[in-house]
């Protein structure tokens, strides 16, 4: 089967407050981005990797970040919205391609065996979402007034990777096109076309790194992943 993972690292960051991309801010010593690709350079079930960029950072990735990734196949240019970023990178795309593996570059902490499980349900299933349990009560609110408590037993929170078969994602993409629907995730493109999406547990560590509290839980992640490392190294 021949896997091709697309990661979206286009975003401008705005809501970091950076004067850098947020895709290059340093966490342990290396940009984000950087640990998002090792992950997929180190999953088996992954051949190939179309990384989607800004025109800003293009240059310092193919510098700086590049020749050390030897699965990144080809770069492609982001557009305004991920999901016209993620368009571009399956467009992109080869034509032997079977299975898309959709990956924020903004989420460092994935596993190449989370990866590798998304890979191997998409076999069974031909489309699967990353998601994690809601813990908190959520409740529906308009002009700072509550409208109403949803039952957060059955509410997930969405993650990525989001895997799916070539065809099945290619056709709910030109769909929204054709239809000028947007949505923040890819799963909700393949849901509107009646399919069924298999939900992946992924890990409440696979953070998105957005917000410069969010840089502050990723060096705790990451020191308590050097601490578990260090215990099972002989
Ligand atoms: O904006 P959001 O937090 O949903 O971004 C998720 C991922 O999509 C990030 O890795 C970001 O760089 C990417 N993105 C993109 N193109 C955009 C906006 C976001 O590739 N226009």
């Amino acid at each position: 089967m021949k896997v091709t993972a697309i990661i979206p690292a286009a975003g401008m960051g705005t809501r970091m407050g950076t004067d850098r991309p947020k895709q290059l801010i340093e966490l342990d010593g290396q940009p984000i981005l950087a640990h998002t690709l090792q992950a997929f350079d180190d999953c088996d079930s992954v051949e190939d990797v179309i990384l989607v960029v800004s025109k800003d950072i293009f240059g310092f990735c193919s510098q700086h970040i590049l020749p050390r990734f030897h699965k990144v196949d080809k770069v492609v240019f982001g557009g305004e919205k991920r999901q016209d970023s993620v368009f571009r990178g399956l467009k992109a795309a080869r034509d032997d391609t079977e299975i898309v593996v959709i990956h924020d570059g903004s989420r460092p902490f994935i596993t190449p065996e989370q990866i590798t499980c998304s890979i191997d349900l998409c076999g069974k299933t031909r489309a699967v979402v990353t998601a994690m349990p809601v813990k908190d009560t959520v409740k529906s609110v308009a002009n700072g007034l509550v409208e109403r408590t949803l039952d957060r037993s059955g509410l997930w929170l969405t993650q990525t990777p989001q895997t799916f078969c070539f065809a099945l994602i290619w056709k709910a993409y030109r769909k929204a096109y054709q239809e000028g629907y947007y949505a923040t995730d890819d799963s909700a493109l393949v849901e509107r076309l009646g399919t069924k999406v298999a939900v992946l547990t992924g890990s409440y560590q696979n953070i998105k790194i957005t917000t410069l509290e969010d840089l502050a839980v990723a060096q705790v992640i990451l020191e308590d992943k050097k601490r578990k490392e260090h215990k099972a190294s002989p």
